[in-house]
């Protein structure tokens, strides 16, 4: 079996800033407590006239497959990460399989939000290992900003999330030494409703109606904070430290950590409870607020880009999110 590898990176971000002072105007909130809570001082809103989930992961797809130094046609199967879909069905894999203008090849979603982009990631190393398929785009996208709750009921979830897109190529490595080295998954269904956007439901009575749409109403998500926050910062280093075990590593061997960027306060959290120093942690929850299943790609993309990642650094990804699910993949790059 051939480990696979990440030949390419891209992310697309839409153009529309909104700073905290923005959001100030619109409830009740302010600069400093979302800076203090989460680190988070803007984030981007999508454009109606022309970003979608799916056609902002084509932009973040086109730029990994430059990255890569190949064509769309190189691609064998698609993996497409979001909570925030074009369409209730069909998911936004087969929208990127025609924009792309691919033959034919399979396209699947996958629904694990935070976690999203490492589930997707392993899905796709998978298929490489097993020699099923050898070129795999792995795509994470959202749009948060149409779904959020503006009014003071909404405040302390809406002033974390934000839009963007990331993506990867991956492809086998020629060296099983390199690459993706193991991901670990799990999931915890106990705690689905602790974060969670229940309308529209295909189990209520129905599916939508106009008071599940008023504000505080049950298509906005729902988070129980201070209970995620418990969570995630136990769970991220346990699932760090199950990869590095795995491999033979310990923390200090550890090049870059890449983690979902939920929340700076809970990154500060895992870096320290894992004694690992500032500049070995990619945080830019700064510029883009929470993205979900696309904080990682984009963070990826930017670190490559910033030069963060060289040739043999062993870099740790890392997620905690909805469901709750939380997983990680290690890679000798
Ligand atoms: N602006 C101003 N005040 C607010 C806001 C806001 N946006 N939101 C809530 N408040 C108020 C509350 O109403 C409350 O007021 P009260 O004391 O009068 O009742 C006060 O601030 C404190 O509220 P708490 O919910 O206790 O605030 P806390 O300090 O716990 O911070 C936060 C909330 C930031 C959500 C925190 O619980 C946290 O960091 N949780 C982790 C969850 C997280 O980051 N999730 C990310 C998404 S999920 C994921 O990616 C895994």
């Amino acid at each position: 079996m051939k480990n696979s590898r990440i030949a390419g990176v891209g992310h697309y971000v839409p153009e529309k800033v909104v700073t905290n002072d923005d959001l100030a105007k619109l409830m009740d909130t302010s600069d400093e407590w979302i800076r203090e809570r989460t680190g988070i001082r803007e984030r981007r809103y999508y454009n109606p006239e022309k970003d979608t989930t799916a056609n902002m992961g084509v932009k973040a797809a086109r730029m990994a497959l430059d990255d890569a130094g190949l064509q769309p046609s190189d691609i064998d199967f698609i993996v497409f990460a979001t909570l925030s879909p074009d369409y209730f069905f069909p998911g936004p894999g087969v929208t990127v399989q025609e924009e792309l203008g691919i033959d034919t090849i399979g396209a699947l979603d996958v629904r694990n939000q935070c976690s999203g982009f490492i589930y997707a990631l392993s899905v796709g190393d998978n298929f490489i290992k097993t020699g099923m398929y050898n070129n795999v785009l792995v795509i994470g996208s959202e749009i948060h900003s149409s779904g959020l709750d503006f009014s003071n009921e909404g405040r302390s979830v809406s002033v974390i999330f934000g839009d963007g897109a990331g993506a990867v190529v991956l492809s086998p490595s020629e060296n099983n030494e390199k690459g993706i080295l193991s991901t670990h998954l799990h999931s915890e269904g106990k705690f689905a409703k602790e974060l969670c956007v229940v309308a529209p439901s295909s189990s209520g009575h129905e599916r939508l109606t106009e008071e599940m749409m008023k504000p505080g109403g049950l298509i906005y998500p729902i988070m129980n904070g201070n209970y995620v926050f418990k969570h995630a910062v136990q769970r991220f280093p346990e699932v760090i430290g199950e990869a590095l075990k795995h491999n033979g590593y310990s923390p200090q061997d550890v090049d870059v950590l890449i983690p979902h960027q939920a929340n700076l306060r809970i990154t500060k959290f895992v870096q320290d409870t894992m004694k690992l120093p500032e500049e070995k942690v990619i945080s830019n929850i700064q510029k883009y607020g929470n993205t979900t299943a696309a904080s990682i790609p984009i963070a990826l993309s930017e670190a490559k880009q910033e030069g963060k990642i060289k040739e043999n650094d062993l870099v740790c990804l890392a997620a905690f999110g909805s469901g709750f699910t939380w997983a990680s993949a290690l890679i000798r790059w």
